[in-house]
């Protein structure tokens, strides 16, 4: 890791035992609030896919901060993924579990056939919700171009759900 991704990943900020006992939560709000940081983590975030996707799919929430940045330096545009029950003319809803019942994502109709999309999210925990945005992109008809999150929690084994993924940083959940 270079050293402007070593100061990025210092601006995380720790809680323990948060939302519950034995549990480390990271935030990153004060690395999306520091300049340098947020610059920093968009540009690595997409390097690896550069020339090579159309659009960016941000999921809801913090996804949509990464996915505007990236998109407004490549000159591309950006698809919200939503949380079920906000969009008037949801084109598809994939839904998925969490670790107590189950969710469901959509996106607007938005995208052209064989569109390539990079899809960003904050973090990689148990996957579901990565997977469900890459099935979602396929549902509509256009391409996974890459995936890529600021943080994994290896320890919940979601990258075993989304194939390649792209992360900076990786941390455990409870430590
Ligand atoms: C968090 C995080 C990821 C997702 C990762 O979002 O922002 O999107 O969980 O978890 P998973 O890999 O186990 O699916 P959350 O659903 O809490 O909602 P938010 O982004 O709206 O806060
Ligand atoms: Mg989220």
């Amino acid at each position: 890791m270079n050293d402007a991704l070593a100061r990025a990943e210092s601006l995380i900020d720790l809680t323990p035992d948060y939302p519950e006992p034995g549990v480390l939560f990271r935030d990153i709000s004060p690395l999306l609030a520091d300049a340098r940081a947020l610059r920093d983590v968009c540009e690595a975030l997409a390097e690896p896919f550069r020339g090579r996707f159309d659009i960016v799919g941000g999921i809801e929430a913090r996804g949509f901060l990464l996915a505007g940045y990236v998109a407004a330096v490549a000159g591309v545009g950006v698809l919200p993924i939503r949380k079920a029950g906000k969009l008037p003319k949801p084109a598809a809803a994939v839904s998925y579990e969490l670790e107590y019942g189950s969710a469901a994502i959509e996106a607007p109709g938005v995208l052209q056939p064989g569109e390539r999309v990079l899809l960003l999210d904050d973090v990689l925990a148990t996957g579901g919700t990565l997977a469900a945005a890459q099935q979602l992109i396929r549902d509509l008809g256009a391409e996974v171009a890459g995936s890529a999150v600021v943080l994994e929690l290896s320890d919940l084994g979601g990258r075993a759900h989304v194939g390649d993924v792209h992360t900076l940083f990786t941390a455990r959940e409870s430590a």
